[in-house]
């Protein structure tokens, strides 16, 4: 029998239009579910997933389904639970443990339900349901065979996990795929800030000072779009050599100490902790807007926000206003936590689906390969590439190919100047 715990049942139709909503847009995702409902390559197999609980998360769970596995559900951050995506999955049969607003109690112990139903597969989003099984349940490890990691956070954890030989299970990072992170992190990310932080805010981005705290995939993404809607971008960073690429992509570089000064939105996509702290926070301008679209909310150290504040309240749904000890308002965006998912809706559905698609398939390629050694692994570059080819498909872009001459000509070394 199916069990769940989720807002309310009701608005589960709600939740089926946006589902089918993001089916429409995830072709490739769709071809990958009509195979897997011809040859079930899941059949029988628990996939315990820890996700965020979105229409796209919807449509992945579906191809799971189709390919014959039975999926335990809960959300990947306590405020990206779409709640009728829940009701949809709920109904469906599906074993969802997940609403929006969880307190973290309330976060574990959905994340716990999911390791009750004694998953062979993990699919996981920030490594907290590995996280979980390696250090409160490890009675669940028996059972697992392998599991995929989504974002660069979790993959970063599982492999300080597995260089301190804790790593029990096989990992598949999905985040490392091509067809992932160029997609996603970047234009993903880059999209659905910036939509987070005008649902909340709906201010005018055009000629605002918007500092980026991180170059990398997500940061690039946001840096870009940022400039497309007018906006002054600066970038901090800790890399020299990203923090050259975004001098040379044509963006100021400065340390976030010069930055605080003159930011008036400030957006963490760093991976680190404590990237704007309380020096930063007491130097901002009056107004300023900070947000988070990094994986943990920890890049904003709240505490140090809190503790330079005599009040805050709720101006709008994700916008805290913070009355700061030297006369001035600072206002926080979701609490901190991913903006793009806690006041928008994440990525878009076209870039779940390469990013899910990478899923489904990694998830048919343990259970193919069925015993692996407990490593991180790559995503094997047959599946990333048949992603692109799917996806190019589905969009009827063709490419050319290689002619024999060229093929013998890339391969020899003895070809020089002639
Ligand atoms: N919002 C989303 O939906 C979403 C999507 C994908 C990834 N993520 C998360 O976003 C974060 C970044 O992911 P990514 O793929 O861009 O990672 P990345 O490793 O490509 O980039 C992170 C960058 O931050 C820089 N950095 C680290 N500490 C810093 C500091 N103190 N100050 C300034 N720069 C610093 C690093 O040098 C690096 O260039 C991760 O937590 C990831 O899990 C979020």
């Amino acid at each position: 029998m199916p069990s769940f715990k989720i807002k309310d049942l009701k608005i589960a139709p709600q939740g089926a239009l946006l589902f089918e909503w993001a089916s429409k847009h995830m072709p490739v995702l769709n071809q990958i579910r009509h195979q897997f409902e011809k040859k079930k390559p899941l059949s029988n197999i628990v996939i315990g997933a820890c996700l965020h609980v979105t229409k796209e998360t919807a449509v992945l769970i579906d191809t799971l389904t189709a390919g014959g596995a039975n999926v335990a559900l809960c959300g990947s951050n306590p405020l990206s639970t779409q709640d009728e995506v829940a009701a949809f999955l709920a109904e469906k049969g599906i074993n969802v443990y997940a609403w929006r607003n969880e307190t973290t109690e309330e976060y574990y112990w959905c994340v716990n339900k999911v390791i009750d139903h004694a998953p062979s597969i993990t699919l996981d989003d920030g490594a907290d349901l590995v996280g979980t099984i390696h250090k409160r349940r490890r009675d669940a490890l028996e059972n697992v065979k392998g599991g995929t990691e989504e974002t660069t956070t979790g993959v970063i954890r599982l492999r300080a996990m597995e260089k301190g030989g804790a790593l029990k299970y096989p990992i598949i990072a999905v985040n490392d795929a091509y067809t992932k992170y160029l997609f996603d992190n970047r234009y993903g990310t880059g999209q659905s800030t910036i939509d987070g932080i005008l649902r909340s805010t709906n201010l005018l981005l055009a000629g605002k000072n918007f500092v980026v705290c991180g170059y990398g995939w997500c940061g690039r993404g946001l840096s870009m779009r940022a400039r497309g809607m007018g906006a002054q971008v600066i970038v901090t960073e800790v890399n020299p050599i990203r923090a050259l690429e975004a001098i040379m992509d044509g963006f100021q570089v400065m340390p976030i100490d010069k930055a605080s000064i003159i930011g008036d939105v400030f957006v963490t996509t760093t991976g680190d902790i404590s990237v704007i702290r309380k020096e930063h926070i007491l130097r901002m301008k009056d107004g300023a807007v900070i947000a988070n679209s990094g994986h943990f909310n920890v890049e904003i150290n709240i505490p140090d926000l809190e503790s330079v504040s005599f009040s805050k309240r709720t101006l709008r749904p994700n916008l805290e206003e913070y009355n700061v000890r030297n006369e001035k308002k600072l206002y926080l965006l979701a609490q901190g936590r991913l903006v793009n998912l806690a006041a928008a809706e994440g990525h878009p559905s076209e870039v779940m689906d390469m990013s899910f698609s990478n899923q489904a398939l990694c998830a048919e390629y343990l259970i193919e390969k069925n015993r692996m050694e407990s490593k991180v692994y790559s995503v094997p570059k047959e599946i990333d590439e048949l992603v692109a080819r799917l996806k190019l498909k589905a969009i009827n872009v063709e490419i050319d190919e290689f002619t024999e001459e060229q093929q013998r000509y890339m391969a020899t070394w003895e070809a020089g100047t002639v």
